[in-house]
Order: C-alpha cells, then sequence, then structure tokens
C-alpha cells in the first residue's frame, strides 16, 4: 500500500491535461453489454475503477482490448452470464449498472447488493423500483438482487425522489430496448448523463429529453455498434482549480470542459480566482488573498457533492468563516478531522460545517477515508507548510488519472511511496 507526500508552499505553473470521466466511462462501459458487437470507446482514462468494471464485465463473457492508451474495443458478442458478484460490487457500487443492460440483453440479472459506504448508506431502491415499473420482478436473496423479466421489458412511468445519476442511468440503460415508452421524471442532469445518452443515441436509442430533468425513451428493437468518447471529467478539473486556489500560481488545464462547473466557477471567482475559459481549456491564476464562500452541494447544475471535500480545504485558507451544507450524502465529511489534524478550525452540525479560517495549514501524517476526501488532503498537503504524509492513497487510485505525476509537472514537490 502506498502514501503520498507532498511538501507544501511551492506556487503551480505550467499545463495539465484533463483525463476522460470516471463517472462518464463506468456507465459508459456497462452500457456496451446491451448487444453484440465490438464497441469503441475513447478518452478513457487509467483508474482502478475502471480496471474494475472491465474486470466485472469479462466474468460477465465480454473480451476487451486498449487499441491505444485510452481507446478501448469491447466485444459483447458472448454475454451469457448475468451475475455481478460480491466480490467486485463490493470495491465498486457503481458495478450495479450492468444491472439494467443485463435485465435489457438477457432478461435476468443477480447483482450483489452494494453495501454501505464511507460517504453514506447509499440504497438503490429507486433502481429497483424503477425496474419493476418496467415489468421486471425483483428479489433479495442472500445479499444479491435477482432480477427477472418473463419476455422483455415494458415501458413506464418512473419518478425519482430525487434526481440520482446512476439510477437515471441504469434505468436509461433498460428502458432503450424496451417495448413501448418509458418517461423519467425528476432525472438527474449531470453531464455523464447526457455522455451516455449520446451513446445510446448513436447505438440507434430513440431518447428524448437530454440534459433536461424528463426523459422519455422510445423503446427500440435492435442497436447497433458504440463508438463514442468520455467526456473530460469535470471533478479531477475542479480539483486541480481549488488545488491552484490553494497554493496560487498560473496553471492552464487542457482537454476539460469549462461549462460543465457553473457553480464551482462562481465560487471560485468570488473568492479571488483569476478565471479564462477557452473553447476546451481553462486558465486558473491565484495571487492575492483568498476570500470565504459559503456553499450548498446540489444535484447539477448546483455545486458538486464531488467537490464539496476539496472547497473546504481551500477555505480553510481563508482569514474569514464559510458555511458548507452537504446535502446529498448523510456522511460526507470523513475529512474534517484529518483537516483538523493540519490545524484547521471546523465545527460540523450534522450536514453542516462552520470553517473559520486560519490562513494557513501546517503539515502532518493523516488518512485517506474515501475517494474525494483524498483529493481534499492533497490540496491541503499542496498548500501546508511543511511535509504532509497521506495514507491509504488507493483511494485516490480509484478516480484520479496519474495526480502524482500532473502535480510534480507543474512544480508541486510531491511523490509516492510504499508505506
Ligand atoms: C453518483 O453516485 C456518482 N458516482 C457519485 O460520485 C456522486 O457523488 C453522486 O452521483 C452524486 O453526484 C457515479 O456516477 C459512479 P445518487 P450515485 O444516486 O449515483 C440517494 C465519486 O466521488 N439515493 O445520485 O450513487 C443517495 O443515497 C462518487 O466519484 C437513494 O436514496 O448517487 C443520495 O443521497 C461518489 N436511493 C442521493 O440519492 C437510490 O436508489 C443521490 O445519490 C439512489 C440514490
Amino acid at each position: 500500500m502506498d502514501k503520498i507526500i507532498i511538501e507544501g508552499g511551492r506556487p503551480l505553473q505550467g499545463e495539465i491535461k484533463i483525463s476522460g470521466a470516471k463517472n462518464g466511462a463506468l456507465p459508459i462501459i456497462a452500457a456496451t453489454l446491451l448487444c453484440p458487437g465490438t464497441h469503441t470507446i475513447r478518452n478513457v482514462p487509467e483508474l482502478r475503477d475502471i480496471r474494475t468494471i472491465l474486470q466485472l464485465l469479462e466474468t460477465l463473457g465480454v473480451t476487451w482490448q486498449r487499441v491505444d492508451t485510452n481507446t478501448l474495443e469491447i466485444n459483447s458478442d458472448n454475454v451469457t452470464e448475468f451475475e455481478a458478484s460480491y466480490e467486485l460490487v463490493k470495491t465498486m457500487r457503481a458495478s450495479v449498472l450492468v444491472l439494467g443492460p443485463l435485465l435489457a440483453r438477457l432478461g435476468q440479472a443477480r447483482v450483489s447488493l452494494p453495501g454501505g459506504c464511507a460517504i453514506g448508506a447509499r440504497p438503490i431502491d429507486f433502481h429497483m423500483r424503477g425496474f419493476e415499473k418496467l415489468g421486471a420482478q425483483l428479489e433479495l436473496t442472500q445479499g444479491y438482487v435477482d432480477a427477472k423479466v418473463s419476455g422483455s421489458l415494458r415501458g413506464g412511468t418512473i419518478y425519482f425522489d430525487v434526481p440520482s445519476v446512476t439510477g437515471t442511468e441504469n434505468i436509461l440503460m433498460a428502458a432503450v430496448l424496451a417495448e413501448g415508452t418509458t418517461v423519467i421524471k425528476n432525472a438527474a442532469k449531470e453531464p455523464e448523463i447526457g455522455n451516455l445518452i449520446d451513446m445510446l443515441v448513436g447505438m440507434g436509442a430513440d431518447i428524448e429529453g437530454r440534459s433536461t430533468d424528463r426523459l422519455t425513451v422510445h423503446g427500440v428493437k435492435k442497436l447497433g455498434q458504440a463508438d463514442i468518447a468520455i467526456i473530460p471529467d469535470r471533478i479531477e478539473t475542479g480539483t486541480y482549480l481549488i488545488a491552484v486556489g490553494a497554493v496560487g500560481g498560473d496553471v492552464t488545464l487542457t482537454h476539460c470542459n469549462p461549462s460543465h462547473l457553473p457553480a464551482l466557477f462562481e465560487k471560485l471567482r468570488y473568492s479571488g480566482l483569476h478565471l479564462e475559459k477557452g473553447k476546451d481549456t481553462i486558465r486558473v491564476i491565484r495571487s492575492g488573498n483568498l476570500k470565504n464562500v459559503d456553499l450548498k452541494t446540489m444535484p447539477y447544475p448546483g455545486f458538486a457533492t464531488d467537490l464539496q471535500a476539496q472547497m473546504m480545504a481551500l477555505m480553510t485558507l481563508t482569514n474569514g468563516l464559510s458555511v458548507i451544507h452537504e446535502n446529498i450524502f448523510e456522511n460526507r465529511f470523513m475529512h474534517v478531522a484529518e483537516l483538523r489534524r493540519m490545524g484547521a478550525d471546523i465545527m460540523v452540525d450534522g450536514g453542516k460545517a462552520i470553517v473559520k479560517g486560519a490562513g494557513k495549514l501546517t503539515g502532518a501524517q493523516v488518512m485517506a477515508t474515501d475517494l474525494r476526501a483524498s483529493a481534499s488532503l492533497v490540496v491541503a498537503g499542496l498548500a501546508a507548510q511543511g511535509v504532509t504524509e497521506i495514507s491509504r492513497v488507493y483511494h485516490l487510485d480509484r478516480g484520479y488519472d496519474d495526480l502524482v505525476g500532473k502535480l510534480s509537472a507543474v512544480g508541486a514537490k510531491i511523490w509516492r511511496e510504499a508505506e
């Protein structure tokens, strides 16, 4: 197991290339199960979660090859198995994304129910209720969801109590081959869902309402091969923008999509960062003092919960008070205790955190607890005086492609060591 070590206090200069989105690639790779053929997926990031979903697809009969660093060819002619084992699902909850495509293609699926997660209970009841609305019978046996449908799925109307990202994706993938029309109300609108819709429509699906909270799917009989590029990772983009905000500097992010981060831009500009948008670039400069801002995490286009921890680290470096509301997950303040070890003054009251900025942090030994919490410790370590050691960085490897390499290239003193 590795740890990451950072000598803080070095402003960042230069360019960082943004990778494809983890949360875009996972549903798109799962969707290749929907029909036979060789599907081409471009701009795929090199991440542990991608290796996990490919491993899962192999157990279902898929073969794949990496035709170049970021391009996969996935052949799903021989998808005969329909079980996603506990061993794989426990390492990555997003494995539940094979449920929809398997139900649509094979009429049955057996998927281990994901257990709890560091950031919250994260049930999948919306997914299951959605499949039942499409005519599937679902049973929970020995920790597995057993889903079956006699004949094919039938269109129906699904309403989500709160817009669920993977819930929307799972139902979309099931509905494209269902008989009749499906309407998803209060659907999630994250850009990664638009990416999946572009793939499915490219395969011959008939979907209306892209980027809105009402999706209408007219089921089709047959789908063809896919050829799709994964959108840039807006959470990786946001993490590097916040990192420059924390330690200062002048960095240009390339291969990104500036229009996918409206709420973050608003907050970073208010806190004093200079941001220049290009077609697929963002230049970020921080030279002056940081101003404190308040924020509430919300479904897209609101402030992303996956950037809350990183933004909290930034707010510890201001000289004012910031109130941060986490509205999406009930236990997403695991990074607070670690930031306190670096000298931060943060009070937590349920889903609200009050950050009293002290203008500085001090390096310390800290522990990563989940993917985005570990990113916030990297942001804090870059700005801290002295040396920070972050252990359990396997969390980071799940969602950041070559973070140490990218930050070193813009002047950070950061390296990995075996624990
Ligand atoms: C996706 O998770 C992302 N994961 C998460 O990113 C992200 O934090 C989250 O969306 C919110 O933006 C992937 O795309 C693989 P939800 P997902 O269903 O789909 C409740 C990261 O760091 N809910 O939109 O699992 C749920 O508990 C990860 O990259 C139910 O109650 O999140 C939460 O409170 C972490 N029942 C809310 O809805 C359900 O059936 C939104 O969750 C489904 C969800």
